[in-house]
């Protein structure tokens, strides 16, 4: 019994057993997640490859039931994660995948919603909000039950980044990207905190200036390109993000996480799935909080809303 949903079993569908995918499985095993952990792909004994040596590792972490599946293993399954779908070349954006990536992802939800699946669908594959806005108009879910990992990786990033210069540790820098999880987003500095003070004046008395401040942000949005000219992809923190996001539905956590997020008037905007802080729990996106932004930045929010509302619009026609 889980004593914290009061459900003795948990069950999860990852669909996408590439290298963020089977990041994302490790990662879950290593945390314990899930008493049911189920792959797909289309490359069936890749997936039954990893389901045998991931099953290996539950004996020093948690028991759990893994093994190569279908879609109709998802009827009774908590959470659905996509992470199917072609990644980047070196030079591509994410942008750039988005017809490919349209057509997987629509022959990968019609079977999901076939098999009678009702839980939580947490989407990654890029340009991810596009898809995460796609998985909702395919599966015709309500909006709170689909989430996006949104701007969770590039919030990652800026932290890091951020506690290095800072000194101080990534946990406890609450700054936020927002926007699209690519080239349109942007640092939301002015609501930032460390230890309760302001962002900007913690930094001021660091003797950290606007322009050390513009190149974090710079480099925070070019690390994915940095990481794929060096290795080819990037998985390791997609794969923690995505993880973490699961964590707080399985556990109906209540937990405030950077995500893909449906917006509902929010900074103006609405029919759009986009990276803001909300609420996750058990029954997915609780609430958007709707960041105290500066003009400059709810400018950027608008203007990224604008390039993602373009190019959903263009990719579903
Ligand atoms: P990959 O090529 O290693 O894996 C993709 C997997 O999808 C493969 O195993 C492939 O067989 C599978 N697949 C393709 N078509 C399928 C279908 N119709 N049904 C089921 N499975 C199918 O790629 P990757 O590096 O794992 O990246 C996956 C996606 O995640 C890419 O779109 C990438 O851009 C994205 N990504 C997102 C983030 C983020 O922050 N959201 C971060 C990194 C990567
Ligand atoms: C990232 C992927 C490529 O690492 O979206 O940001």
């Amino acid at each position: 019994m889980n004593i914290l949903t009061n459900k003795n079993h948990q069950k999860v569908v990852l669909v996408g057993d590439g290298a963020v995918g089977s990041s994302y499985a490790y990662s879950m095993m290593n945390q314990g997640l899930a008493e049911e952990f189920v792959i797909v792909d289309v490359i069936k004994e890749r997936t039954e490859g990893d389901a045998l040596d991931l099953e290996d590792a539950q004996v020093f972490t948690a028991p759990k039931k893994v093994y190569s599946g279908d879609y109709s293993d998802c009827s009774d399954a908590d959470v659905v994660v996509i992470t199917a779908g072609a990644p980047q070349k070196p030079g591509e954006t994410r942008l750039d995948l988005v017809n490919k990536n349209l057509k997987i992802l629509s022959s990968i939800v019609k079977p999901v919603v076939e098999s009678g699946f009702d839980g939580i669908f947490v989407v990654a594959a890029n340009p991810v909000d596009v898809l995460t806005y796609a998985t909702w108009k395919f599966s015709g879910f309500p909006k709170e039950k689909v989430i996006g990992s949104g701007t969770s990786l590039d919030t990652s990033r800026l932290r890091v980044a951020l506690a290095k210069k800072l000194n101080v540790d990534p946990r406890n820098v609450d700054a936020y990207i927002m926007g699209e999880h690519g080239d349109s987003e942007f640092a939301a500095y002015s609501a930032a905190t460390v230890g309760s003070k302001p962002f900007l004046k913690f930094a001021e008395e660091k003797g950290i200036t606007q322009d050390d401040l513009d190149k974090i942000e710079d480099q925070t949005r070019n690390k994915a390109y940095e990481i794929i000219n060096r290795k080819g992809a990037t998985f390791y923190g997609v794969a923690t993000c995505l993880m973490r996001i699961t964590k707080a539905i399985l556990r109906d956590e209540n937990a405030v996480l950077p995500i893909g997020a449906a917006l509902n008037g929010e900074y103006g905007l609405d029919d759009i799935f986009i990276g803001t802080p909300a609420v996750i729990n058990a029954q997915g996106l609780a609430s958007v909080i709707e960041v105290p932004l500066s003009d400059k930045e709810l400018a950027a929010m608008k203007s990224s809303a604008e390039t993602l509302k373009k190019v959903t619009k263009d990719g579903l026609a």
